[in-house]
């Protein structure tokens, strides 16, 4: 039978999602927020509406016959998008709403590792009242990191001793007002995801990637959706031993053996300290960027991934290309905090050499595409090491040119890798 997926969202993760279902022989049509030229180009058509409406998308997905859904972002699976989707009979392949709370709701998420018994779980504590949980920040021993327990994109965690002092935290709370928030300790380490493929009580890993988060060069600055990653050409990163994949994988899978029924993506965002693997937090949805490291490298049609979980079936194995992966996003100049819009884009997929191109948030108007104030597009070079990966994303930045976008260059640059290992070693040796 021959399938027709519907897929939700319009980021660059929804993106490689829509190559990846391209690549096999999937009828594809897509809804987003915002219109994704990349994904208009790819699908037999793409609507604009409001994602986290569950009817609307519903009702575009039975206007266009779909048999599947992916749901890419978590605004739409918060919505209960999955649950509307599948009372309407069209497997979508995201959790449904009470399932996407190990990513919506950070008190239950630490909760759920704790009543579970999920390895690597910090001490936390959970707060409705924001007087208290500045007592708790003065009370404690060491460094803690505050969240907010809701969505914020990446953007609410304060961490004390990196971001913030203690006095600023405790005034970030409560200038912010938020209904609740987790404190919980501060873990040193480095980070890295580890998404998989889930349904049918069923895991099926992808090799890990590090993302970084903070807006400028050397770690610097506000933490942003994610700048950049990059993934090696075997399942563990270059600071990782195969044990700490390992252990990564150990909490996926005691994760997903609590969770119950779950479907769709679980990203585990992991810490690597001195004492182990932790978890930083779990997503119910690939990562962005780290998508666009991963599916380019999935030599599994994702296809027959979204078939097998909906037939029930036991997943098929994952293969992956052995190859090295490298991705820049370029972001409108002054991103996070001060964005300027409107630089026209230059890079197109034609002249991206031998990068892949994926656009997140543009505008594409009758005289070109042009910036948003949001992420505008990702280049992904795949090679045998990082290095040479690197390299192919630079080339095509070089042709994006930089008249309005910031880019992290030095992310999967030797130096800043090098970095990461020395980092490990030392926690490691301490
Ligand atoms: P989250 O929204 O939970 O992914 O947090 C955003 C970022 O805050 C993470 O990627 C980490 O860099 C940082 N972070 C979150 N929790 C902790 C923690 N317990 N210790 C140190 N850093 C953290
Ligand atoms: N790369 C971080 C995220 O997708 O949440």
């Amino acid at each position: 039978m021959s399938e027709t997926v519907l897929l939700v969202g319009g980021g660059g993760r929804e993106h490689a999602i829509a190559r990846a279902l391209a690549d096999g022989d999937a009828t594809l049509y897509a809804c987003a927020g915002n219109r994704n030229p990349g994904i208009a180009s790819i699908a037999e058509g793409f609507e604009t509406l409001e994602t986290t409406d569950p009817s609307a998308v519903v009702a575009y997905a039975e206007d266009v016959d779909a048999t599947l859904a992916v749901v890419g972002p978590e605004g739409p699976l918060a919505a209960g998008v999955a649950d509307a989707l599948d009372d309407a009979g069209i497997y979508a392949f995201g959790p449904n709403e009470a399932q996407a709370r190990i990513e919506t709701d950070k008190a239950y998420q630490r909760r759920f590792m704790r009543d579970h018994d999920v390895p690597g779980c910090p001490e936390f504590e959970t707060f409705d009242d924001v007087e208290a949980a500045c007592e708790y920040i003065d009370a404690a021993d060491g460094d803690l990191a505050v969240k907010p327990a809701g969505l914020t994109g990446g953007k609410g965690v304060r961490v004390i001793g990196d971001q913030v002092t203690a006095e600023e935290a405790k005034t970030y709370l409560r200038d912010a007002d938020y209904d609740r928030v987790v404190l919980e300790e501060r873990l040193v380490g480095e980070e890295f995801t580890v998404q998989a493929f889930v349904a049918n009580g069923d895991l099926r890993v992808t090799p890990a990637v590090q993302d970084h988060k903070r807006a400028y060069e050397g770690d610097e600055g506000p933490n942003t959706g994610g700048m950049g990653s990059y993934s090696d050409a075997d399942s563990a990163l270059p600071f990782m031993t195969d044990d700490d994949y390992e252990a990564a994988l150990n909490v996926l899978e005691a994760t997903v053996d609590a969770l119950d029924g779950y479907k769709g993506v679980l990203y585990g965002q992991f810490m690597l300290t001195a004492d182990g693997v932790k978890v930083v937090e779990f997503n119910a949805r690939l990562g962005d960027p780290e998508a666009m490291n991963t599916l380019p490298v999935l030599d599994t049609d994702f296809l027959d991934v979204l078939v097998a979980a909906r037939e029930g079936e036991s997943l098929p194995d994952l293969s992956f290309a052995p190859n090295a992966t490298v991705c820049k996003y370029a972001v409108p100049e002054g991103y996070p905090t001060d964005p300027e819009a409107g630089a026209k884009v230059e890079i197109t997929e034609e002249n991206a050499g031998d990068a892949l191109l994926f656009y997140a948030s543009v505008d594409q108007r009758e005289d070109g595409i042009y910036t948003t104030t949001s992420r505008a597009f990702a280049v992904v070079g795949v090679a045998d090491t990082v290095t040479d990966a690197e390299a192919i994303a630079e080339d095509a930045l070089a042709v994006a040119g930089e008249e309005g976008l910031d880019v992290r260059h030095d992310i999967g640059k030797p130096d800043l890798v090098q970095r990461r290992i020395d980092h490990v070693a030392d926690l490691r040796s301490r």
